[in-house]
């Protein structure tokens, strides 16, 4: 028997709710509710699957099956995947439209297939030409690779059971659909009913699903928010469309740690990693003679990034000064400036602030504090940062510089990467390694400025 339901679903979070309502009480947006239909049998292939699950155990008694991870030939994938794919988890790759992520697959699924895997592709927005033509342009070929253009779900499931994948590929998860339901593919029902399905996939045939998802700013677009619990593992792809650089993050991990990121350039034969992107970092900085700029060590999971750090502080011509941060939260930057003005004595309220983290580089963590102050401190007073320093440490409301973590890791970068001099914390202990670069401990915020001045004349 078919039942039928219709009810509101906030196309933003995948709020339900049986009325119409203006405001999405979940995530506060208005307007974003939209009527969804659905026509269900009475079982569906979703939950037929979940029917035949193993029995209850107790704990001590389930064997541990070791999860089997497949390296996806790009070590910064593999580096945020943590060690690479999971066999039978469901992993979301979200980004924005055209920002690359159907090369970033098609270019691991050909390294993928190289290693002797079946893969089936699932190109849901392109014909199977379109996609015969990008694997030409990335130099992708495999008698290993399968392409299907297929939007139906169940379509693909029958060609799971012929082909027998290992790898499953969904490009994308907006515009696949399952005959179970009757919204529109791209409502937040298709797309919950859809991961549902693949899940399943997942999990009982043990395939890795590989989905890709659009993250959109236009609300009756379902972005991949709403399925980020559903799936093991969440990647988003990032980047500066006018720019080459691209950055992979993962939001959601069951299998490794989320802080470490993925950096690749995008070039004209496809996606190429980049190993050491401190050096490129560096690599793109221009003036290093001009005040407020400034060179901070980042800590992104398993290594350090070097990455600058640029202020502009002028006179202002606005009522209220304006304060403009990008790459860095905008309260950390309110505080900075407070500690500025009450402990050193700046007098900022006259002054724009505009903070700029280079390299597309988000920086949450307190340890870029120092290299924020110093680079407004010094743009304030027009005099030029050592070019050959880094710095390192946390100020606190005080003035203080306290300790950060993985202090050695970013000493070491500073020094692999040829800079001269590090500021760092004041320390209680000795420093474990012998470092072949000048270390100054500060305590004081004070102190930080004079020892960041160049001894030559500026
Ligand atoms: N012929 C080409 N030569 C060089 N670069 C290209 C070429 N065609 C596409 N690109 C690059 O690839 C990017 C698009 O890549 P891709 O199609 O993988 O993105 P996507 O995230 O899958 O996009 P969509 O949202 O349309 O699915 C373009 O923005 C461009 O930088
Ligand atoms: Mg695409
Ligand atoms: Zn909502």
């Amino acid at each position: 028997m078919a039942k039928v339901k219709t009810k509101w679903v906030c196309q933003n979070c995948g709020y339900e709710t049986p009325k119409y309502i203006g405001k999405c009480p979940d995530c506060g947006s208005w307007g974003t509710l939209m009527e969804e239909t659905e026509v269900r049998s009475s079982v569906t292939s979703a939950q037929s699957v979940v029917l035949d699950n193993g029995p209850v155990s107790l704990i001590n008694e389930i064997e541990i099956t070791e999860s089997i991870k497949l390296p996806t030939g790009f070590e910064e994938l593999d580096r945020v995947l943590g060690g690479g794919l999971v066999q039978g988890s469901l992993v979301l790759l979200a980004g924005d439209p055209g920002i690359g992520k159907s090369t970033l697959i098609l270019q691991t699924a050909g390294n993928i297939c190289t290693s002797g895997k079946k893969l089936l592709y699932v190109c849901a927005e392109e014909s199977g030409s379109q996609v015969k033509l990008r694997a030409q342009r990335l130099n992708v070929n495999s008698d290993k690779l399968y392409v299907y253009s297929q939007t139906n779900l169940e379509a693909v499931i029958n060609q799971i059971d012929e082909i027998k994948p290992e790898i499953l590929v969904i490009d994308s998860i907006q515009s696949v659909y399952t005959s179970e339901i009757t919204s529109s593919s791209g409502s937040v029902s298709q797309i919950r009913e859809c991961t549902n399905i693949l899940m399943n996939i997942a999990k009982n045939k043990n395939i890795t699903v590989i989905v890709i998802g659009h993250v959109t700013k236009d609300g009756n677009i379902a972005g991949p928010k709403v399925l980020e619990h559903m799936v093991d593992t969440v990647i988003y792809f990032e980047g500066d469309k006018y720019k080459s650089q691209r950055l992979l993050r993962s939001i959601k991990n069951r299998f490794g740690s989320t802080n470490e990121i993925g950096v690749f350039n995008m070039a004209e034969n496809g996606l190429e990693e980049v190993t050491n992107p401190s050096e490129l970092f560096m690599k793109e900085r221009t003036d290093i003679s001009s005040p407020g700029s400034v060179i901070i060590a980042s800590s992104e999971g398993t290594r350090a990034l070097l990455v600058e750090v640029q202020a502009l502080v002028g006179a202002t011509s606005y009522p209220s000064p304006r304060r403009v941060s990008t790459g860095l939260e905008f309260n950390r930057l309110l505080q900075i400036i407070a500690v500025l003005e009450k402990r050193i004595g700046l007098n900022l309220s006259k002054h724009d602030v505009y903070v700029n983290v280079t390299g597309g580089i988000e920086i949450d963590e307190p340890a870029a504090d120092l290299g924020i102050a110093l680079a407004i401190a010094t743009c304030y007073r027009n005099v030029v940062v050592d070019p050959n320093c880094v710095i390192i440490g946390e100020v606190s409301l005080s003035g203080d510089i306290r300790n950060v973590s993985n202090l050695e890791k970013r000493i070491y970068e500073a020094q692999k990467l040829g800079f001269k001099k590090v500021i760092i914390p004041k320390l209680n202990k000795k420093l474990s390694d012998n470092y072949n670069i000048e270390i100054i401990q500060v305590s004081r915020l004070i102190d930080a400025i004079t020892a960041c001045v160049s001894k030559q004349k500026a």
